[in-house]
């Protein structure tokens, strides 16, 4: 990717090199240049673009009229301000050559202008597959395990906020091999605690899933445990500034080992296997679930778990849309598997609350004060949201669209 000096900067949009730095300085929580190992600014494309889009703006606008244009156009589907929470920012993104974490690299260099995304993760060749695809300085590579304390604690030097998202989470995986997934999804999590706390981070954002809701099998079980580590964390932080919170989401639509895949090389067979027709899953898209947790490092105080409102699927409508023709062979829930799933427990309903278009169950501490909950909506003593009572449903219609995008 080419990058320009201040000079070639300036020269190629006709602006003073001294409007660009108070441009700079003004639109700080929208955009912030890179800068070389020796502090120089070096501009790119999309620089440019943000100037260019100053510089029409500024013939018709104040500046503070400016930034209020800006949060409408950098925020992410209407949600404002997640541009000014991450540009300028560094993250660390545990897990960041998986499905969730290339999607949320993509959608941040693409959207906003963070100053580095450090991946963390273990396998060389994922990391070198996805330097070459990616092609973006700004994306930083440590290979690491996050069973590895102090590595982490490198890792995490210098860095305002982390997204954990590596994790053991095939199910049979974890039965099978439990401690692995004990190690790495608990003491994993409690090794990412300690390192932001120690390394000062400001924000910790940790990936959960519907399967930690009552669960059944080990990857819940783990996944349970981390959520509980990662809430208390806010205390174990004591007087330090560090503040964690988790997201909490089903299915990924297409994900690795997930259904579509499977269903969609059965096609070619004329036969879907089907662990129990009446079964429901939550299904959510990657675009989802990264403004999710762009969502939760915005609203955050420390200790909640964001859960969005996402629509369900039937197994069987999942199968009519990917081949309608074939035969259908029920071979039997499997060991760990739900017929429904569930996104917040009974016993949660009491501290949870509706939020901008989100659940969140709010922590028990004594401590904890409700400041930026004010206008959520209590939910009913008994609330819970679980695949098959949900009010949103994906049809028969809508799923194939879906497919036919993949
Ligand atoms: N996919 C879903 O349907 C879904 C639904 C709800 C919640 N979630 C949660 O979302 C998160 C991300 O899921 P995903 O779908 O992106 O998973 P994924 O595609 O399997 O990616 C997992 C990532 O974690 C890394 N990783 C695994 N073990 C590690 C370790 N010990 N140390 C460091 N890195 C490690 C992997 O890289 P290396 O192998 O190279 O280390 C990879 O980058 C997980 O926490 C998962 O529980 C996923």
């Amino acid at each position: 990717m080419k990058k320009f000096t201040i000079g070639e900067f300036s020269e190629r949009l006709g602006v003073r090199p001294s409007k660009i730095r108070y441009w700079e300085q003004v639109f700080s929580e929208f955009w912030a240049p890179e800068r070389s190992r020796g502090g120089q600014r070096r501009y790119t494309e999309k620089d440019a673009q943000f100037v260019e889009r100053v510089l029409v703006l500024s013939k018709q606008m104040s500046l503070a009229e400016i930034k209020e244009q800006l949060k409408k156009e950098v925020g992410m589907n209407g949600g404002k301000d997640a541009g000014s929470l991450v540009n300028g920012k560094t993250i660390l993104l545990t897990g960041g050559t998986g499905s969730f974490g290339k999607h949320f690299c993509r959608l941040l260099l693409d959207r906003f202008q963070p100053k580095a995304i450090r991946i963390y993760s273990r396998d060389e060749l994922k990391q070198h597959e996805m330097r070459q695809e990616f092609g973006d300085d700004r994306l930083r590579y440590f290979i690491g395990d996050v069973r590895d304390a102090d590595r982490l604690r490198r890792a995490m030097e210098g860095a305002d906020y982390v997204v954990h998202a590596a994790a053991l989470k095939q199910v049979p995986a974890c039965e099978y091999n439990p401690f692995e997934a004990v190690k790495t999804n608990i003491h994993g999590a409690q090794n990412v605690i300690d390192a932001a706390i120690d390394a000062g981070v400001e924000k910790v954002v940790a990936l959960s899933t519907d399967k930690a809701v009552n669960p059944v099998n080990l990857y819940g079980a783990t996944k349970l445990c981390a959520d509980k580590l990662f809430i208390q964390g806010n205390a174990y932080a004591g007087g330090r500034r560090t503040r964690f919170a988790c997201v909490r989401y089903g299915n990924v639509i297409a994900s690795r080992g997930s259904v579509i895949p499977l269903f969609l090389k059965q096609r070619e067979t004329g036969v879907l296997t089907v662990t129990d027709p009446r079964m429901t899953r939550f299904w959510i898209t990657l675009d989802q679930a990264v403004e999710l947790v762009l969502k939760a490092f915005r609203y955050m105080q420390g200790g909640e778990i964001f859960i969005p409102k996402i629509p369900s699927m039937r197994i069987m409508d999942l199968a009519k849309a990917i081949c309608p023709e074939c035969s259908i062979k029920t071979i039997g829930i499997r060991p760990g598997e739900k017929l429904h799933e569930a996104l917040t427990g009974e016993d949660e309903a009491r501290n949870t609350v509706a939020y901008k278009g989100m659940y969140v169950v709010l922590p028990n501490f004594s401590w904890w004060r409700r400041e930026n909950y004010h206008e959520a909506e209590k939910l009913p003593e008994g609330f819970v949201y679980t695949s098959d009572k949900n009010d949103q449903w994906m049809t028969v219609e809508q799923l194939k669209e879906i497919i036919a995008r993949l």
